[in-house]
């Protein structure tokens, strides 16, 4: 089962910036803008790029590819926010000096209908 897991602590991300880590399987981005931590799958769902590279700009991350851009909240496509297309976010806090991200077991693999 997965829990809290330690990535960095307070101050090693720079205001305005990224920074990615792996947690339970994943590449996790964390960002860290106007006082807040905000986690969200380091995957572009474009072509996988790596969202802790972007630009940071008023609660979004614009791709460091294809300037397509993601809410660091929760992971909205928001130049479609309509689409089912997103990343992933991650429940993070803080504990004393360190920063600490949840991410879920992936889902079981269900075996293929024969
Ligand atoms: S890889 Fe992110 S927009 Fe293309």
């Amino acid at each position: 089962m997965a829990e809290f897991v330690k990535v960095a602590k307070l101050g090693d991300i720079p205001e305005g910036e990224g920074r990615n880590y792996p947690v339970n399987g994943r590449m996790v981005a964390i960002f860290y803008t106007n006082g807040e931590y905000h986690a969200i799958n380091d995957s572009c769902p474009h072509m996988g790029a790596s969202l802790s590279a972007g630009y940071v700009e008023d609660g979004q991350v614009s791709c460091p590819w294809h300037a397509w851009r993601f809410c660091i909240r929760e992971g909205t496509w928001m130049d479609n926010p309509k689409s089912p297309l997103r990343c992933d976010s991650y429940e993070l806090r803080i504990e004393g000096d360190d920063i600490l991200v949840h991410v879920p077991d992936p889902a079981p693999r269900t075996p293929e209908a024969s």
